[in-house]
């Protein structure tokens, strides 16, 4: 049967680490000069109804250096011109693979529905999982293995749903802080709280509350794309949010500051975090590539 890669959700922990594991090794192979071409043939389409830079440059890097050959599709909404029902059916007879970026997560899941081949996110409006998945790699490299901490400040959107499904599953504590009225979708929440063994999980409206005890400090734009015409009603709202060098010196003093990407600097993180010893969300974006092909790998091994 094929498998998707649609959210952290749909993944147990074994298949978690068995992506971490692959990623770390084709990480180290690449950069000794040691490349496989286990996608030799095989095509995929890339639709991306939003911007990006890193997933689509990382994705399309990937598959070339995986042997694999990419189409992107030219026109930029799925679904307007013929249902995403025809849409699937269509592609899956000329790729092995499609790769979208859209807004509804729905879109997603009809899309992987009606395809014969997979479907992999490269964002939605309600998750990330590909993003964090390279988080993941990026605090094992610099924390080691074992619990961890994060801080989530912020918007409660895509990238703090993907960190609490991932902390549920692997048994990080995951503190997410946003201003009032902007906190994480509530199925959500309960859906993590429910998976969470190990982890403990919170909300709060309280950056300070968050960062108490943080090994990793992690934020996001406050206005994602889609969102733009609110930028300037969020704005006041969520600057004691912004992760500066006040705010750095409440959580652990080796914490480390972690941001997907693209980040609005003066905004949600100052030029002096964000460029400072402890910001690694250049080796955050560079692991997006390493486990792309590791995520590819699992889906077509
Ligand atoms: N972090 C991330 O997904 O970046 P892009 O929007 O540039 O792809
Ligand atoms: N929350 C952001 C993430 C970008 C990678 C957005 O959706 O725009």
């Amino acid at each position: 049967m094929k498998k998707d890669f649609l959210s952290i959700k749909n993944l147990s922990k074994q298949n978690i680490e068995y992506i971490l594991e692959l990623s770390i090794k084709l990480k180290k192979e690449s950069k000794e000069g040691i490349y496989y071409k286990p996608l030799e043939g095989k095509s995929f389409a890339l639709a991306f109804e939003k911007p990006s830079t890193r997933t689509y440059v990382s994705f399309v890097v990937a598959i070339q250096q995986l042997g694999g050959n990419v189409v992107t599709l030219p026109q930029s909404s799925l679904g307007n011109r013929e249902s995403l029902h025809d849409i699937s059916q269509t592609l899956s007879r000329y790729v092995d693979g499609i790769i979208i970026r859209t807004f509804a997560q729905s879109t997603l899941e009809s899309i992987a529905e009606h395809a014969a081949v997979p479907v992999i996110n490269a964002l939605s409006d309600k998750y990330h999982p590909c993003q964090i998945m390279a988080d993941y790699q990026t605090i094992v490299e610099h924390k080691g293995i074992g619990k961890k901490k994060i801080a989530y400040l912020g918007d409660g959107f895509n990238i703090s749903h993907t960190l609490l499904e991932f902390c549920a599953k692997v048994g990080y504590d995951l503190s997410v802080a946003t201003p009032k009225g902007y906190e994480p979708d509530a199925g959500i929440v309960a859906g993590a709280l429910q998976e969470a063994k190990d982890s403990k999980l919170e909300i709060t409206n309280s950056p300070e509350q968050a960062l108490i005890k943080a090994d990793i400090i992690y934020t996001d734009t406050w206005t994602s794309m889609g969102k733009e015409n609110e930028s300037a009603k969020r704005m006041p709202l969520f600057l004691p949010f912004q992760v500066n060098s006040n705010l750095l010196k409440l959580a652990k003093s080796d914490a480390l500051v972690m941001h997907c990407l693209p980040a609005h600097r003066g905004q949600e993180i100052t030029d002096e975090v964000i460029d400072g010893p402890q910001s690694i969300v250049f080796d955050q974006a560079e692991n997006r590539l390493h486990i792309q092909k590791a995520i590819l790998c699992y889906l077509f091994e």
